[in-house]
Parts: C-alpha cells; sequence; structure tokens
C-alpha cells in the first residue's frame, strides 16, 4: 500500500498529497476541499502544536490512567469530533486503556514486568556512557526491565498496538512477545469501522510512524497534531538522563543522598514511613547486586497525583513533582 510505504520510509515529499487523501477517505468530507479543511485545521489549530497544551481531549492527567496520554484510545474529543477516527488507520483501537500493555492471561514471559502484554524485541541500545563525559564515574549498562518496558513504545521499534493477547478469546499469538506480527494485528476490527493497516509508534526518524503526522516538520499534514519528537526517545540514550547506570553507595565525596527503605527489588526514599514502594517514591532497581537507575525510577507510567488522591498528576508521569527540582534532588545532593 503506498501510504503504508510513506510512513515506514518516510518520504516526506509525498505527505501533503497523501494525507489529504487520507483524510478526506477517513472523515468522508465528501463535496469539502481536503485542501480546505486542512486550512481550516491549521488555522484553529496551530496554538496546539506546543506540546504542554492538549486539544480538547480526555487528557485531564487526574483520576486514572485513562485520563492521560498513555490511554492509547484517546484522540481529540473522544467519542465525537470530526476527526474522531483519524488515528484509527494507524493503530488498533482496542477500546481498553490496560491492554495495551497488560493482559490478565497469555502475558510475555520472558521479561520480569507485571503481566506484560507487549512486543519486546531484542535491542542493543547506545547507552549515555557511550557520550564519554569525565563526570560520570558509575558503571552503564544495557536498560534494566524497568526501563524496556517503556522503550517497547518509546524507542520506535515496536508499534503502539503491538500486543500479545488482543481483547476477546481466540485474538491471542505468543510470537507476538518478541517480534511484530502485522497480519496478526490487522485481524482487530475498530468500532469506528476504520481498521489500520500501519500498525506505527515513536519512530524518530522524520517523516516516519506517528512523527510522520505529529511533529513539526511535518507540515500541513501535522496541522493541529500535537508534537510528539521528544517522545520518541529513539535506541540512543546518549541525550537521555542515565538509565542503567549504578546507584552509588553511601561515603566520603559521594554526593548522592541514600534511600531510605531497602526491599530485595527495590530502594526507595519512603517519605511516609510504611516501607512500601509507594507511587509517589523515588527508587532504584535491583539488577545483579546493584541497584539501578532505570525510568521507573522517576516516572510511574500511570500518572502519580500531586497532592493526595483526586488531585491532578504531577506533569509527565514523574514520581514527585520537579517545581524547584524537588525530583533531581531527591537523589543528588547539589
Ligand atoms: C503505557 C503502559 C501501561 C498502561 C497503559 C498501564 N500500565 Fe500498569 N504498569 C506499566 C508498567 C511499565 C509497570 C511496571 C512499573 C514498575 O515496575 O515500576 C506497570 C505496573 C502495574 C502494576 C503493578 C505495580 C504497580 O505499579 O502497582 C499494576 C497493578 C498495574 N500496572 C495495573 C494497571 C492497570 C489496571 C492499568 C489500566 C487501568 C494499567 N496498569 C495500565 C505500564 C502500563
Ligand atoms: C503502549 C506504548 C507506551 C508505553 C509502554 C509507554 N509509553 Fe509513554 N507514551 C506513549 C505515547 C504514544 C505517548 C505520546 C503520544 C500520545 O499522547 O498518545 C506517550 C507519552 C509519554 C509521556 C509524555 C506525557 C505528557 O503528558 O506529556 C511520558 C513522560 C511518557 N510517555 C513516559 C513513559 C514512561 C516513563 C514509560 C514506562 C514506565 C512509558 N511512557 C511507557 C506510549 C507508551
Ligand atoms: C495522518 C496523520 C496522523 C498520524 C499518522 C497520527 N496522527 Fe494522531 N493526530 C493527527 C491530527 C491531525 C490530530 C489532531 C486533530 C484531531 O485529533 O482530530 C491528532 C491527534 C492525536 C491525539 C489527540 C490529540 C493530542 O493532543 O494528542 C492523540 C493522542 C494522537 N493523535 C496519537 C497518535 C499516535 C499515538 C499516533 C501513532 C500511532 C498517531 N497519532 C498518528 C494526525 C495523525
Ligand atoms: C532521573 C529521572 C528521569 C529518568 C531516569 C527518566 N526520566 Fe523521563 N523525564 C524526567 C523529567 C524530570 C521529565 C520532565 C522534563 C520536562 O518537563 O521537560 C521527563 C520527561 C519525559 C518525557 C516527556 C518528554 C519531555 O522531555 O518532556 C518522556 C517521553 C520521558 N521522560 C520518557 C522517559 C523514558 C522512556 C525514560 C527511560 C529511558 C526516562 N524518561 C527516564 C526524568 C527522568
Ligand atoms: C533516582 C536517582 C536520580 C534522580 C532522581 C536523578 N538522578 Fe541524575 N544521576 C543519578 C545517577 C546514579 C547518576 C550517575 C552518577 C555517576 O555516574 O557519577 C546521575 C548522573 C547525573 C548527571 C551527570 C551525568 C554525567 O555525565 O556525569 C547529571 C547532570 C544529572 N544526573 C542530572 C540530573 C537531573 C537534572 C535530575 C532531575 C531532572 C536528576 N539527575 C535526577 C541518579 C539520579
Amino acid at each position: 500500500m503506498k501510504q503504508a510505504r510513506f510512513l515506514q520510509k518516510g518520504r516526506r515529499r509525498a505527505h501533503p498529497t497523501l494525507a489529504a487523501h487520507e483524510m478526506e477517505k477517513i472523515q468522508g468530507t465528501g463535496g469539502h476541499s481536503p485542501l480546505g479543511a486542512v486550512a481550516l485545521l491549521a488555522l484553529l489549530w496551530v496554538p496546539a502544536l506546543r506540546a504542554d497544551i492538549d486539544l480538547n481531549t480526555k487528557f485531564i492527567n487526574q483520576g486514572s490512567v485513562a485520563n492521560t496520554r498513555h490511554n492509547m484510545t484517546q484522540r481529540q474529543a473522544a467519542g465525537g469530533g470530526p476527526n474522531s477516527v483519524l488515528m484509527d488507520p494507524y493503530r488498533n483501537d482496542y477500546g481498553e486503556v490496560c491492554v495495551y500493555c497488560h493482559t490478565p492471561h497469555g502475558a510475555n514471559a520472558n521479561v520480569q514486568l507485571p503481566l506484560w502484554n507487549r512486543t519486546i524485541k531484542a535491542t542493543t541500545y547506545t547507552t549515555y556512557d557511550a557520550l564519554g563525559t569525565v563526570s560520570l564515574t558509575q558503571p552503564v549498562g544495557q536498560p534494566g526491565t524497568t526501563s524496556i518496558a517503556c522503550l517497547s513504545c518509546h524507542d520506535g521499534q515496536t508499534a503502539v498496538d503491538s500486543i500479545i493477547n488482543m481483547p476477546g478469546s481466540g485474538r491471542y499469538n505468543p510470537t507476538q512477545a518478541t517480534g511484530q506480527d502485522n497480519a496478526f494485528l490487522n485481524a482487530w476490527q475498530n468500532q469506528s469501522g476504520v481498521n489500520a493497516t500501519v500498525h506505527i509508534g515513536l519512530n524518530s526518524t522524520p517523516g516516519a510512524g506517528c512523527l510522520a503526522c505529529h511533529s513539526a516538520g511535518a507540515g500541513v499534514v501535522g496541522a493541529g497534531a500535537t508534537d510528539f519528537t521528544v517522545f520518541a526517545i529513539s535506541t540512543d540514550l546518549r541525550n537521555d538522563h542515565p538509565v542503567g547506570v549504578r546507584y552509588p553507595a553511601a561515603g566520603p565525596g559521594v554526593d548522592f543522598k541514600t534511600p531510605s527503605a531497602t526491599r530485595p527489588s527495590v530502594k526507595f526514599f519512603d517519605l511516609d514511613g510504611d516501607a512500601r514502594p509507594d507511587p509517589a517514591e523515588v527508587r532504584v532497581y535491583a539488577s545483579g547486586g546493584d541497584y539501578t537507575v532505570e525510568c521507573g525510577s522517576c516516572h510511574d507510567p500511570h500518572g502519580v497525583p500531586s497532592a493526595g488522591p483526586g488531585s491532578a498528576f504531577n506533569k509527565t508521569f514523574l514520581r514527585v513533582t520537579n517545581a524547584g527540582s524537588a525530583l533531581c534532588l531527591t537523589c543528588h545532593s547539589k
């Protein structure tokens, strides 16, 4: 399919024509000129290009992961809106929130992650130490499992809808544990009637994957689409806070704070003193004798209330607000 090639290979010159055509097909704009519609979108939605401003979605960041960007079924004005099926050609809308990451049965047993439903492709990451800063003192390994979980979407190697066990019986494919089988994923029928034949993700290559539309460089086809560029972490982690890095033990000259509680699997800063690693508590993860910083040290993918139950979540799924650099200062003595 022409469009599939365009999205996967990122042939950017082709964007406006194909996307306008696609929009017309998806929206059934009938007599309206697709270009007119695009120009109107551009006028209405340009302010939404800033990643911290959301369109009229359910992303209120409060109450549940269902109200965050980690609800992969979401789109503008969910359940309505002229473009509510815009995303459906590119990812399966499973009509459930947890299923993009978890399944009650048939989970991925290759990784130590809770009931993990996602494809984990064998990947070698370029780690932070490859940058060669003189200040780094601790060994850095490949990302640990709690980072692999995030990278299974955020490195852009795997489609956001690539799961092992789709909702309903008989929609289970164990080979999905290690590889993405588009024929299997194609069997899913979206409720909107517009089925995904292209399964894409947060590919960092300009013009590819979700960024084909969700990036500033996408031109007219991206008008109104939030810029996701910074969410596309890629497999090169040299420009990200180190993960898979050993957390230093206390001692002379060590400018790190010591976690106040220890479990076999995690050491954590136990804010409420209940000896449980609560979502709002920064932690480092056991990894063969050492404890390492991972994505989950700083982030909880379900969202963490900023001021007790029911309050708005900390921005960007952070465990601790970073106002006044509070998150950084949990670990660093600076
Ligand atoms: C975007 C991916 C994603 C989605 C969506 C998601 N989770 Fe999770 N969940 C994770 C990851 C990653 C972990 C492991 C976190 C860790 O080890 O620190 C986890 C851990 C958990 C755990 C065990 C540890 C904990 O944090 O309590 C439970 C229970 C859980 N998820 C339930 C749910 C439910 C219920 C939903 C849907 C309402 C959901 N999750 C949606 C990614 C997700
Ligand atoms: C199922 C795929 C998937 C998994 C797994 C996943 N993410 Fe995401 N995440 C996304 C997508 C897609 C977006 C942005 C696009 C959107 O709004 O749909 C996003 C957005 C984000 C954002 C920006 C949120 C905001 O409000 O601006 C953060 C931060 C984030 N993810 C962190 C994580 C971390 C940390 C993990 C692992 C603990 C993780 N994600 C696991 C797919 C995923
Ligand atoms: C063909 C272009 C196109 C592709 C490809 C595309 N989107 Fe979108 N998306 C848009 C446009 C345009 C909007 C804003 C207008 C609307 O929602 O009707 C949007 C809106 C969204 C929204 C809700 C609005 C917001 O603030 O974020 C989410 C979430 C989203 N897209 C996620 C994704 C994800 C995840 C992918 C990749 C699996 C993707 N999109 C691929 C064009 C696209
Ligand atoms: C040491 C703490 C820390 C670690 C480890 C960490 N992050 Fe973050 N992350 C942050 C902070 C702080 C922000 C908010 C930055 C901002 O507001 O611009 C953030 C923002 C993000 C965003 C939103 C984009 C942005 O820059 O605003 C994504 C996506 C994300 N992180 C994913 C990840 C993934 C995936 C990993 C693991 C590979 C990870 N993070 C590891 C602290 C961390
Ligand atoms: C969970 C604990 C933890 C948190 C939270 C944390 N860091 Fe770190 N940070 C580390 C560890 C461990 C290292 C590696 C130290 C070393 O090798 O000497 C590190 C290293 C660094 C380095 C040095 C990198 C180099 O090349 O030497 C910088 C800069 C840094 N962190 C900044 C931040 C900022 C900014 C924040 C807040 C957004 C933050 N850190 C949050 C644990 C953390």
